[in-house]
């Protein structure tokens, strides 16, 4: 049976990247899926495949930062796919310009929160009160390795650590309306916006063997970096009813990076 059969999910983020080949994964096991992406080539793009596959898919034009946005994505949800099971945060990111508090530029800090931290709240606001009208639900939030280590990425650490404690405070404050809420920890993960990060230094990281950032103990990390998919697997389980038992978590998807 589809692990996701007849569930609604709404995906942010999912023109590319993880969020792409998670809203993939869902719709091959049963969920019907609304792509919430800011860029409508990408965000209609990935719903036109999806249908082309079979499956129910939406692409709603969202800017996750914008309280109006959101409000209005979740509403539209409601009214064409008629109930919402699932949100999977997945829109965010670093910013190059992300460096230790002495010398950070606070223009990163805005956006990096703004992003990562407000969208994530954003969402969530909007889309409990749709989730209880359906009788509950899986929040799957995105946080980070960069949450459980130290790293030079100051401002993106704080916010994907953040979303940690909002998903831990989501799991205690709405269990009883039958909502659960985790989090995924990824480390490096292949999507092309990090391949575009690493330039030249791609094949290093491709192998896993090499030691691309100082914050990364690439030499330590024998599985190597991950690939969308890999995490598109972690939400799913997430997701679907067969993790009914796990709330208030986050799962690291990290080959054991954070171990170390
Ligand atoms: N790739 C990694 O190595 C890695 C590692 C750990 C955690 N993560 C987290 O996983 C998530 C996905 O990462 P990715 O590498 O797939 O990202 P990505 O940059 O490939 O894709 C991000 C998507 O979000 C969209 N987006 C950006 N701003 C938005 C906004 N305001 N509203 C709606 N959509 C918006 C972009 O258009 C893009 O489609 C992020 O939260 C990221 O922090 C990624």
């Amino acid at each position: 049976m589809a692990r996701l059969g007849d569930k609604v999910a709404i995906i942010t983020g999912a023109g590319v990247g993880i969020g792409r080949a998670t809203a993939k994964l869902f719709a091959q096991e049963g969920a019907k899926i609304i792509i919430a992406e800011m860029n409508t080539d990408t965000g209609e793009a990935v719903a036109e495949e999806i249908r082309g596959s079979g499956s129910g898919a939406l692409f709603i034009a969202t800017d996750v930062t914008d309280s109006a946005s959101v409000e209005q994505t979740i509403a539209q949800t409601v009214k064409h796919f008629g109930r919402l099971d699932v949100l999977h945060n997945c829109a965010g990111g670093s910013i190059p310009e992300d460096a230790p508090i002495d010398t950070v530029d606070w223009d990163v800090w805005d956006h990096t929160m703004s992003l990562d931290l407000k969208g994530t709240m954003l969402c969530c606001r909007f889309a409990i009160p749709a989730m209880i009208q359906s009788g509950g639900g899986s929040i799957v939030n995105m946080s980070s390795v960069v949450a459980l280590q130290g790293t030079s990425l100051h401002v993106y650490s704080t916010a994907k650590g953040g979303i940690i404690s909002f998903t831990k405070s989501l799991a205690s404050s709405y269990a009883k309306e039958g909502i659960r809420a985790n989090a995924i920890c990824p480390g490096i993960v292949l999507t092309d916006r990090v391949k575009g990060r690493f330039g030249d230094k791609l094949d290093e990281l491709e192998s896993g063997a090499g030691k691309v950032l100082s914050t990364f103990r690439m030499e330590k990390y024998p599985f190597g970096v991950g690939q969308p998919e890999d995490i598109a697997n972690v939400a799913l389980f997430l997701a679907a009813d067969e993790s009914r038992m796990v709330n208030g978590s986050y799962i690291s998807a990290d080959g054991g990076m954070s171990a170390y």
